[in-house]
């Protein structure tokens, strides 16, 4: 049976130009994840009712694969990295500021208004300017804590 599920026209033809091709549930799913930002229960639940797969193999999948998202990310989207270079010059530090200056449980990711989400990544690339983090892909390197209170004030 259909679920209810809002994809773009672009994306239907997606899934029904795939449905029926080997190793169609990680590109379709990719596609999900790249329009909705995440994959939500209902559109996995959409996903495995199109491609005729069992909604435990769509959650196998997703959860093998650390690339997809199962919680909606916030608006802004802050990624600090906790790569090796980062970590030891302090990133983690800046993770938990950043959580903190949010409001944000241990186990949380995105403000209850939906405006910030808090995620520690790999290495980005910018390790001569450690520590880093950025802002909807905006990058800001050799940073200490008390500059996170500004940074996240210029996206609200
Ligand atoms: S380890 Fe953080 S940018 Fe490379």
């Amino acid at each position: 049976m259909a679920t209810e599920c809002e994809f773009s026209k672009e994306l239907n033809a997606f899934i029904d130009e795939w449905k029926a091709k080997p190793g169609n549930l990680i590109m379709i799913l990719h596609r999900v994840q790249e329009e909705q930002g995440y994959i939500s229960k209902e559109a996995a639940m959409e996903v495995a009712d199109r491609t005729g797969n069992p909604l435990a193999r769509v959650y196998g999948t997703m959860s093998f694969y650390h690339f997809f998202k199962t919680i909606k990310p916030g608006k802004n989207k802050i990624s600090v990295c906790l790569g090796t270079a980062c970590y030891l010059k302090g990133g983690q530090d800046l993770f938990d500021e950043a959580k903190s200056l949010l409001g944000l449980a241990a186990t949380e990711i995105t403000t209850s208004d939906g405006l910030f989400s808090v995620e520690p990544v790999r290495c980005i690339g910018c390790c001569g300017l450690a520590p880093v983090l950025s802002v909807n892909g905006d990058v800001y390197g050799k940073l200490t804590k008390d500059q996170i209170d500004g940074i996240i004030a210029k996206y609200r």
